[in-house]
């Protein structure tokens, strides 16, 4: 299959082609060491997209279709694509961005174009989201975040995060306050390591120090990712999003999920039907080699949460900002449809 067309080489943060491989830059070693890992087979794929290596709704979709692209070059048979295709979509099962590039990957004529267009459109999306997001944040506001949500996590300047850098790039003066993420510390690992890349003023904190900021009035807006957004504009996103909603709400700050239309799932009424990724609870026991919680200790570990829209003061999509009121009545379905 599509061996007629060749492999452009490209390259994201986290993803590389060289017209050859595909390499995924091993999420689990960052900030301390950049190591890239081939990710050219869709049995290797799947593992690193497990293992969280390559992470992030966006992000996930677009290395499984570049990995299924690899795949037909190299002479993948018909039988053998369809195969790998639905290995690949049943990698993770929150994020709908890995289904929507599957489906698109599973019907077309010329994988390699198609691949290499979801990687391109996954760019200008981000763009657009950061253009209609930073236009929302004020000179001199304290910003939150959750996760990662930047360019590790999509093959542009990211969701969330491409929204705040965007604002800092206008010349805003914001500082960002990001949550380290418990328990894989997407936050603390990665955030902090893009933001410091991009000379982002930041500071981390602990999940459980968020309220306290929030009292306090040093946070003026909060801004995070979304995995799968619903047709009525209650969203999943990472552990922890819906305790920020709660507490942003008490607070009276506004909150935003983050999203390119490609999270939108107009097959979710509501956030109840989003599939919610349980992982491993040793996770939740220690991080690495390092355990703190008794070995046999029972533990819980849902990788997502759902956060009703009722708390959402408004989303912003790569074509523009919903309020509540508006996913209310339905405008998912009109400008996603
Ligand atoms: O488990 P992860 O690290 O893949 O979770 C990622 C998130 O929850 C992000 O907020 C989400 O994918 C949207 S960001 C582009």
């Amino acid at each position: 299959m599509g061996l007629a067309f060749p492999m452009d080489a490209f390259e994201s943060l986290g993803l590389k082609h060289d017209g050859r491989k595909l390499w995924v830059l091993d999420q689990t070693q960052l900030p301390d060491a950049e190591v890239w890992l081939d990710g050219s087979t869709p049995e290797a794929m799947i593992a690193l997209i497990q293992r969280l290596a390559v992470r992030g709704a966006p992000l996930i979709g677009v290395a499984a279709a570049a990995c299924l692209a690899t795949y037909a070059h190299r002479g993948a048979t018909a039988a053998e694509y369809a195969t790998a295709c639905a290995a690949l979509r049943a990698a993770r099962p929150t994020a709908v961005n890995l289904m929507w590039a599957m489906d698109r990957m599973k019907g077309t004529p010329n994988p390699v174009a198609e691949a290499q267009a979801i990687f391109a459109e996954d760019v200008r999306l981000c763009e657009g989201m950061a253009e209609h997001g930073a236009a929302l944040i004020q000179d001199g506001e304290g910003l939150l975040t959750h996760c990662n949500t930047g360019g590790l996590a999509t093959a542009g300047i990211g969701t969330a995060l491409g929204v705040i850098r965007r604002a800092h790039e206008q010349g805003k003066h914001i500082h960002v306050y990001a949550d380290e993420t418990r328990p894989l510390l997407q936050g603390g690992r990665l955030t902090a390591w893009e933001l410091q890349r991009l000379g982002i003023p930041a500071t981390l904190i602990t999940d459980s120090m968020a309220a306290l900021l929030l009292r306090d009035g040093k946070v003026q807006r909060v801004l995070v990712g979304s995995d799968r957004v619903a047709a009525n504009g209650d969203f999943a996103n990472k552990v922890g999003t819906y305790g920020l909603a709660v507490q942003a709400k008490h607070h009276g700050v506004p909150f935003h999920p983050v999203a390119p239309f490609s999270t939108v799932d107009l097959a979710c009424p509501s956030g109840a039907t989003i599939p919610i990724e349980l992982r491993d609870p040793a996770e939740v026991r220690g991080y690495g080699a390092w355990r703190w919680a008794p070995a046999d200790m029972p533990a819980w570990n849902p990788s997502f949460d759902v956060t009703p829209v009722n708390l959402v003061t408004s989303l912003v999509l790569d074509r523009g900002v919903y309020s509540q009121g508006q996913l209310g009545s339905g405008v998912l379905g009109r400008v996603c449809g």
